[in-house]
């Protein structure tokens, strides 16, 4: 026999010399839930192992994250107080601005700090636009987006990150970044943002389960394929450095897809229900939560994705520092 595809998987030395994907920790990214008062570090019930930080102890959590070997950080807020227009979300002294100084004071250029930029946590409705008439409307609530992406870059933050699903957000973030001569900070948008399941776990976190309907009239419809490539291509042409396609595990298809077409690298965020999955079935012994936290790290990667945002960030970067992966 002249084919034996067996020859190379051997051992663990051909195995690990022919792999095909390669990973680093660089590529990690480990989100963040920052509230308000002090000396808050608490358990998330439907998120084992995450933790909600308060402004002071933030610092805590980056240190744990950049001795695991992770640099790169994704920040939420959850603000105290939440109105009709999200006013926190774009107040200088909000949850956000204060924990981007507070961090860029303590590590400066040691990390790299991206904001989530959407209105939801801090909406009383929990939509991620201004209600008009019982619908969100997308042309009023553009100025409140583009004003929060604004607050976190006068804060401080590397790199903003609009969750919202407006239309024209990302031409219209780009436009008050540059008016203010932040040429130089880009945008990472959750370009193809479906509207999922998967983040149940988060909307507890964060509160911002939407008080009536649901998000299905701005984040996509999970029947869509083409749709995220007309999204993905809106978003770069309006500016968008780095696509984002969310949630991950029931999407690789979009991910390689978009990954095929497009010249700028590709985010896959593994959200809170995937995470809670694992956790889940680990629970009850049905799986091996190592194992299958590598297994589906490796696929969004296998799949095309350039940068992973993961709550596994930190065990993913270990497990790439032993050699299990990458
Ligand atoms: C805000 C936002 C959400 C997530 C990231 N940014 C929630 C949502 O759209 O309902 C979900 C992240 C996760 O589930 O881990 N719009």
């Amino acid at each position: 026999m002249i084919e034996r595809p067996r020859r190379l998987r051997n051992n663990e030395w051909i195995r690990k010399m022919t792999r095909e994907t390669r990973v680093s920790a660089n590529s990690l990214v480990l989100p963040f839930f920052i509230r308000h008062g002090k000396g808050v570090i608490e358990d998330i019930p439907s998120l084992e192992n995450q933790k909600r930080y308060s402004v002071d102890t933030i610092v805590r959590g980056v240190e744990e994250g950049l001795k695991a070997g992770v640099n790169s950080f994704m920040l939420f807020g959850i603000p105290e107080y939440k109105d009709e227009l999200g006013t926190q979300a774009y107040a200088e002294d909000g949850i956000i601005q204060q924990s981007i100084k507070t961090l860029k004071k303590e590590f400066g250029n040691d990390i790299y700090l991206i904001t989530d930029v959407c209105l939801c946590e801090y909406t009383s409705h929990g939509h991620c636009g201004v209600i008009k008439d019982g619908f969100v409307d997308n042309d009023e609530s553009l100025p409140l987006i583009s004003e929060t992406a604004l607050s976190h870059v006068l804060a401080g933050c590397d790199m903003v990150a609009p969750s919202d699903m407006m239309d024209n957000r990302i031409k219209t973030i780009r436009a008050t970044l540059d008016f203010h001569n932040f040429t130089n900070i880009p945008i990472m948008s959750y370009a193809a943002k479906y509207s999922s399941a998967f983040y149940g776990p988060f909307r507890e976190v964060a509160g911002s389960t939407p008080q009536f309907g649901d998000r299905k009239s701005y984040q996509m419809d999970y029947h869509n394929r083409k749709e995220a490539l007309k999204e993905v291509f809106l978003d770069i042409s309006q500016g968008s450095d780095v696509v984002m396609i969310k949630p991950a595990l029931s999407y690789l298809d979009i991910i390689s897809k978009v990954s095929e077409k497009v010249n700028v690298p590709v985010a896959a965020y593994s959200v809170s229900g995937e995470y809670a999955m694992i956790k889940a079935a680990a629970k009850l012994n049905l799986i091996d939560e190592y194992c299958l936290m590598c297994e589906t790290a490796i696929s969004t990667f296998r799949a095309g994705a350039n940068i992973l945002i993961s709550y596994y960030s930190k065990e993913l970067a270990a497990a790439i520092i032993k050699g299990d992966i990458g």
